[in-house]
């Protein structure tokens, strides 16, 4: 049977994939920030995950105001880097696993999570910045990738309870595919930034800290925490911890931290990253 093995969350910041592609990761300012990094690039090789379903939110780049869809999973083949406005970044295509995908598609509709089913889109850094923090520069990324995009950008955003809950139905789907696969499940984006208006720039280091501890520890506190708490205490760009939800739903009551890195600043943002595995 399929298995969900482990759970990773990370910052997607677009300015992280740019050092990478522009060989700037071993400069003063990134450095530090990569480091925090080194631990999950050792243990991901061994741990082999077969399918990654990673959730990140589209910026713009597949979506924009023409269709907005709350939670959109894709069930293609082979995806693209987007072009964000500079070219497509220098990274492998991104290769899917259709018939897990659909499987989960069916598994959380007919749950009544009304998905949306993608077939085809470019992938943006919100996808490829956590493939290149976890596996670097290879010529091909070395597993599967279930892409699953969430609206975080045009409010409303989902609610974090929401999120949660259908982190609990991806699980469900993953137990009840049949073949053999080792599953690990991606949250990405935030933590605590505002890109805009005269806030921009504002980071929470104590809201995020307690983020990263209640994930661990109190998930249900953060599955009450109200969209306004996020604009308030972690910018406008924060809501994009709710994704962080869907991977920790998925994971089950008690996890175990396996790995824990913070760093400020990354770009305009405060870099968040756990590894957990459930217990
Ligand atoms: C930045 C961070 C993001 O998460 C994003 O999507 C775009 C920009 C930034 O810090 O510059
Ligand atoms: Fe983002």
């Amino acid at each position: 049977m399929a298995r969900i093995t482990s759970g990773v969350a990370t910052s997607h910041v677009p300015a992280i994939g740019a050092a990478v592609d522009l060989g700037k990761t071993a400069d003063p300012y990134w450095a530090p920030l990569f480091a925090g990094y080194d631990w999950t690039k050792e243990w991901i090789k061994a741990e082999k995950p077969d399918v990654v379903i990673l959730v990140f939110n589209d910026h713009a780049s597949a979506f924009d105001m023409n269709l907005i869809p709350t939670f959109a999973i894709a069930c293609g083949e082979n995806y693209k880097s987007a072009d964000e406005g500079w070219g497509p970044r220098p990274v492998p295509d991104v290769k899917g696993h259709p018939d897990l995908a659909w499987h989960i598609a069916q598994s959380c509709i007919l749950e009544e999570f009304d998905m949306t089913i993608v077939n085809q889109m470019d992938v943006d850094h919100g996808l490829t910045v956590p493939l290149t923090l976890m596996f670097g520069q290879p010529e091909n990324w070395p597993c599967k990738v279930i892409p699953l995009a969430v609206n975080v950008v045009t409010y409303p955003a989902p609610t974090g309870n929401r999120c949660y809950a259908l982190g609990e139905a991806i699980a469900r789907a993953v137990d009840s595919f049949e073949e053999d696969l080792n599953v690990q499940i991606w949250g990405t984006g935030g933590m605590s930034h505002q890109l805009q208006g005269p806030r921009a720039g504002l980071i929470n280091q104590d809201f995020d800290i307690a983020y990263l501890d209640d994930l661990v520890q109190d998930p249900e506190r953060l599955r009450k925490m109200d969209h306004i708490e996020y604009l308030r205490e972690a910018g406008s760009e924060g809501i994009e911890l709710v994704m962080w939800l869907i991977m920790r739903g998925a994971l089950g009551e008690n996890v175990k931290e396996l790995h824990r890195h913070y760093h400020v600043p990354g770009s305009n943002t405060a870099v968040g990253h756990l590894v957990l595995r459930p217990e």
